[in-house]
């Protein structure tokens, strides 16, 4: 199968395994297929799933033709992408959830990074890097273990919810812990990568897109390929928006499926750049000091916003910006129905509402909703919010202290009454 690099900008093309991850004019580059496939994989990707062979277990690899060609023993797999998708009732209105936060590290990432540091094993490279507000830094650092390498991670300082932390030190990181925010950790790991040969595993890097891919195939397999109207996903680097984007091209292109659904993609207000160039039409793009208590999406200057103004064009998508407090609403509601997520993930139901409340999507459509983080990723959060401790949202959790024979007596007593 013919695959290359291909320059975003000007089209200029590089071997698939070169190693760049910008054109030599600055674009950014992306795979592209050079053969067609046949929708008759549908039946080879099944079958495959009852396979005991770790590549073909995976999620990621067992869509291989729409990933990448390379020799088994060079893939570092645990295996990934074996996630549920979860159909629940949320505001009287029948939603599906993918649930990327049951990857081996707890996050979507995972599905990129067997594909990243796989290369990175095959190329001979001995370090990997990364900036990352936390979760790439966890998928990096595991799966760079698994493959005996090194890797730098680069954090902004206080702003890594504690679980990934805790992740990529247990993994083996060398943790650069960065006095300034996500977009400065981005530049700097640039720079350091071509001055210190690093193989860099940002979102930048296309081949990571094509395993985020898997995302989108693996989500339609489970529907028997029945195409949603809208699927909602968080925007914060946005690499998955421009991977669900290209995902769906393709799938588009091949006969995969004979429509495109619509992608909603969800930012935080206070870090929306990619929300503010939408409402422009996108003629303007205004990088943005950003804040939010959804850390991982805490971005105000996404490397992959070229891609990504492609992906909501092709698949005449929207983006929405919510608040803090309707992403901690949401959180509640999603943590409540025993599903529970990361505050960033939350943000697509809050986006849900929003779009719903401004006529946008019908209580009628066909909605999935990719939860991209584990609950436990951010406990600090969850604590927070389930024990009362952020005003204006309440949880239906209870936390009682119990000291006296007479305090569990009357917490008891408050349980079962409460119900009645
Ligand atoms: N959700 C979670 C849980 C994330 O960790 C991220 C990004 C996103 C959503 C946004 O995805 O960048 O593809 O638009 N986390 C990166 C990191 C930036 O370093 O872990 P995106």
């Amino acid at each position: 199968m013919e695959r290359v690099l291909k320059c975003v900008r000007c089209g200029k093309t590089y071997d698939v395994f070169s190693s760049k991850t910008r054109c030599d004019c600055g674009g950014l580059l992306e795979v592209s297929l050079q053969c067609t496939l046949s929708p008759n994989l549908k039946d080879e990707f099944l079958k495959r799933r009852m396979s005991l062979e770790p590549y073909n277990e995976s999620g990621v690899w067992r869509y291989r033709e729409f990933v990448l060609d390379i020799e088994p023993n060079s893939i570092v797999t645990l295996p990934e992408g074996r996630t549920n998708l979860y159909k629940k009732v949320v505001d009287g209105m029948e939603v599906y959830f993918k649930h990327e936060g049951e990857n081996p590290t707890g996050s979507f990432k995972d599905r990129g990074m067997t594909v990243g540091v796989s290369v990175a094993k095959k190329l001979g490279f001995k370090i990997t890097a990364c900036a990352s507000t936390g979760n790439t830094s966890a998928s990096l650092a595991s799966y760079s273990a698994h493959a005996g390498l090194k890797s730098v991670v680069f954090v902004p300082k206080g702003k890594v919810a504690l679980g990934k932390l805790s992740q990529a030190l247990a993994y083996g990181a060398n943790v650069l812990e960065i006095s300034g925010d996500f977009d400065y950790a981005m530049k700097l790991v640039q720079e350091a990568s071509s001055e210190y040969k690093l193989y860099l595993l940002n979102s930048l890097n296309p081949l990571r897109l094509e395993g985020q891919k898997t995302i989108i195939i693996n989500t339609l397999e489970e529907l028997g390929w029945v195409v949603p109207d809208w699927i909602i996903v968080p925007g914060g680097n946005l690499g998955n928006t421009s991977a669900f984007g290209k995902a769906l091209k393709e799938l588009f292109e091949f006969k995969f499926i004979d429509k495109v659904p619509r992608l909603a993609v969800i930012q935080a207000e206070g870090a929306s750049p990619f929300y503010r160039a939408f409402k422009s039409g996108f003629k303007e793009f205004e990088p943005m000091k950003a804040e939010t208590i959804a850390t991982a999406i805490r971005i105000g200057n996404p490397v992959n916003y070229e891609k990504a103004v492609k992906s909501i064009e092709f698949t005449q998508g929207v983006v929405e910006s919510v608040s803090d407090l309707e992403i901690l609403e949401a959180k509640r509601d999603i943590d409540n129905l025993g599903i529970g997520c990361e505050p960033s993930s939350a943000s697509t139901l809050a986006g849900l509402r929003k779009l719903r409340k401004s006529g946008v999507i019908k209580s009628s459509d066909f909605v999935v909703m990719i939860l991209t983080g584990n609950l436990l990723k951010d406990p600090d959060t969850s604590i927070n919010l389930h024990t009362g401790n952020i005003k204006d949202v309440k949880s239906r959790s209870r936390f009682f202290e119990i000291e006296t024979l007479k305090d569990l007596e009357d917490a008891l007593k408050k349980i079962v009454l409460e119900g009645e």
